[in-house]
């Protein structure tokens, strides 16, 4: 298959500007491309911006300049309404905060995503409980997410994620709240799923174990993309200098 970028920014900024005047660049100057099918993660300390890249890249929110292309969409260029429908045809998304809805099953949960695009509702349940099967909640379909772990709400989330067979899975912090061997396993189940369906999947996290799932890895300090770790980066010259 040819190379193709599915997910390209230029100069994509973020500037969040306080009461006092101050200014936080959230994202700043980033240029990222995302080849189709790949699996990148992005590895960052709490307040690096990668909760704000992820919702840029997902439509969520606009950027204060620079450009965002999905698919070849050129996302400023888009009316509300036709955002909306690149959000809900290419994108899944998991959010830091699973947003799950409470009075709702695990298969409503699931069910609800798929009522956009699949009309009868027979076959969106079915297709809720094949999901949640494959994410192995398949014997907590009637659970309500109160009733659930926090790793069994994460695989509905995730679950959901999929629902529309989405070209992109955004994933903010898909273990965030979970052990080690159950993030392991999100992880894992989110590879398999990147290589058997030729999803892309983007996943930003402070997880460092998370890497040993991923293409390739990128890091993200004060709103800036690197390929290596910066700090490193930064000893390493600091002992070239030194006599
Ligand atoms: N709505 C907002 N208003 C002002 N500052 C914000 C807002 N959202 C995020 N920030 C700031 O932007 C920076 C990046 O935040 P975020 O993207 O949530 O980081 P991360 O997800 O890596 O923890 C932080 O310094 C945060 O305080
Ligand atoms: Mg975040």
């Amino acid at each position: 298959m040819e190379n193709k970028n599915i997910i390209e920014t230029y100069n994509l900024s973020k500037i969040y500007r306080l009461r006092n005047a101050s200014e936080i660049k959230a994202v700043d100057e980033v240029n990222l491309k995302v080849q189709e099918g790949e699996f990148l993660t992005i590895l960052g300390p709490s307040g690096s911006g990668k909760t704000t890249l992820l919702n840029l890249l997902g439509g969520v929110d606009r950027p204060t300049t620079g450009e965002i292309r999905i698919d070849g969409l050129e996302l400023s260029k888009l009316t509300e309404r036709e955002l909306v429908k690149v959000r809900r045809e290419k994108v899944g998304f998991v959010f830091q905060v699973f947003n799950l809805i409470p009075t709702l099953t695990a298969l409503e949960n699931v069910e609800v995503a798929l009522a956009p695009t699949v009309a009868n509702r027979s076959k969106r349940l079915e297709r809720s409980s094949h999901l949640l099967e494959w994410v192995g909640l398949g014997r907590r379909l009637h659970h309500l997410p109160a009733e659930l772990s926090a790793g069994e709400q994460q695989r509905i989330a995730i679950a959901r994620a999929f629902a529309n067979e989405p070209k992109i899975i955004l994933l903010d912090e898909p273990t965030g709240n979970l052990d080690t061997a159950t993030g392991r396993e999100i992880m894992k189940m989110c590879h398999k799923a990147n290589k058997e369906h030729y999803q892309t999947v983007v996943t930003v996290t402070h997880a460092r174990y998370v890497r040993e799932f991923t293409d390739r890895l990128l890091y993200m300090r004060d709103g800036k993309l690197y390929t290596q770790i910066p700090e490193e980066e930064l000893l390493k010259s600091a002992h070239n200098l030194s006599p």
